[in-house]
């Protein structure tokens, strides 16, 4: 294992890699150190590796990773999005299509990685906060691996999540308030209980399966890097493990990082926008989010403040759409590329129309856009809009409808 130590991400303080998350000299958040001096990833071997995850396993924090817990997250196509880019006025744009995970979002990449940690760490039980997403793939993966979790959630999330959530038998405790709450409650759990909560006690370990999305793009884009990446933001936690994907590709000598960051949230609940676009270094929480973005309604974000920095480092916008922008861009992506996102994909699809519209993204500059989540978890969003026809068992009226005429009469 390349994994060195924690290392704080504000003081510099090191720790062992051990179930911490915070830094006890100055209680910043802790990070894992890899010995990157003595890594050497070749191009050509990668080539002939699994496709999933574990194809980067030496910039993963874990000793052995367990097979049996293996459900092949990560890997996911970098699909070409020529429809899309001819609308939206792009020469080069790609979706990093993350709806064909195994639990339907990027966070079965963190959640693998995670419970993996969890039993190395003898933790008898497993559980998170979540927004939806990443409580069905603690659920999945704790069910694979036939260890008690508990995942808490908001009690207001799509009826569509909380039904798969459910399905992996995990306990959910639905509490009437939001993320933050949940979060918070969470914390306090993780205090008094043998529990690992994934997103809480093994947050650095957790994050690091986050990472991975870069890599992969950088492969499959020939070991080039796009102008932009854009990323829909909650926590900004996806963002900044994104961030250090890509410079580790870097540190690794296998390309040059000029990748520009583009961090992407409901008006709603638009904390980290807000500050980019107001030139100021601390982030102002939102009390109630309001958008049908659940999964990003996440009011005050953990990871705000590095998200920030990040994007502001890599020369990249941080922007914000409204919920019928949203919608109108989960629409778009489905009836150009036949993919069908959540309202989080809708964000990042309206964003980067917007940034092209005002000129900000330039037509000749290449985009990766990441979908992060499957829209089949969160159909009702769209029921307002669809309405199918519906006719009588007669081939005449279907016919007529397709303004072909009477069957037989030409
Ligand atoms: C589909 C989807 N996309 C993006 C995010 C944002 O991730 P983060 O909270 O790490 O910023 C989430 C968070 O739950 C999510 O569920
Ligand atoms: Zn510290």
């Amino acid at each position: 294992m390349y994994a060195l130590a924690l290392k704080c991400r504000n003081c510099g303080a090191e720790y062992e890699l051990a179930p911490f998350y915070v830094c006890r000299k100055c209680l910043g958040p802790l990070e894992v150190k890899y010995s990157y001096e003595e890594l050497k990833l070749d191009k050509k071997e990668l080539t002939n590796r699994v496709k999933s995850i574990w194809r980067y396993r030496e910039l993963l924090p874990i000793n052995e990773p367990l097979k049996f817990l293996h459900m092949d997250a990560g890997f996911t196509p970098l699909r070409r999005a020529m429809r899309l880019a001819e609308i939206l006025g792009l020469k080069k744009l790609y979706i990093k299509d993350d709806t064909v995970n195994p639990t339907g979002s990027f966070k079965d990449r963190p959640a693998s990685i995670a419970v993996c940690k969890s039993i190395e760490f003898e933790f008898k039980a497993v559980g998170c906060a979540s927004t939806g997403n990443l409580a069905a793939a603690t659920a999945s993966y704790a069910a694979k691996a036939g260890i008690p979790c508990y995942v808490f959630i908001p009690s207001d999330l799509e009826m569509g999540k909380i039904l798969q959530i459910a399905s992996y038998n995990p306990v959910v405790i639905a509490v009437k308030d939001t993320y933050d709450i949940v979060n918070r409650l969470a914390t306090q759990i993780s205090e008094l209980h043998n529990i690992a909560v994934v997103n809480v006690n093994l947050r650095p370990y957790y994050v690091e399966g986050s990472k991975t999305p870069a890599f992969e793009v950088c492969e499959q884009l020939e070991w080039t890097t796009p102008d932009y990446f854009i990323i829909p933001m909650g926590s900004g936690a996806l963002l900044c493990a994104i961030n250090r994907g890509l410079k580790e590709m870097e540190v690794l000598d296998l390309m040059r990082n000029d990748v520009k960051l583009v961090g992407v949230q409901p008006e709603g609940c638009s904390p980290i926008v807000s500050a980019f676009k107001k030139g100021m270094d601390d982030i102002v929480p939102i009390e109630k989010p309001n958008t049908i973005v659940k999964s990003l309604a996440i009011g005050d974000p953990a990871d705000g403040a590095y998200a920030l920095k990040a994007l502001r480092e890599s020369g990249g916008f941080a922007e914000a759409v409204n919920d019928e922008e949203t919608l109108d861009g989960m629409r778009l992506l489905a009836k150009t590329e036949g993919i069908l996102t959540e309202p989080a994909g809708g964000v990042a699809i309206a964003s980067l129309k917007k940034l092209v519209e005002d000129g900000s993204i330039l037509p000749s500059e290449t985009v990766v856009c990441y979908i992060t989540g499957s829209g089949l978890k969160t159909l009702e969003v769209l029921e307002r809009g669809i309405k199918p026809i519906i006719v009588e068992p007669d081939l005449n009226s279907i016919l007529e409808l397709l303004g072909g005429g009477k069957y037989g009469g030409g």
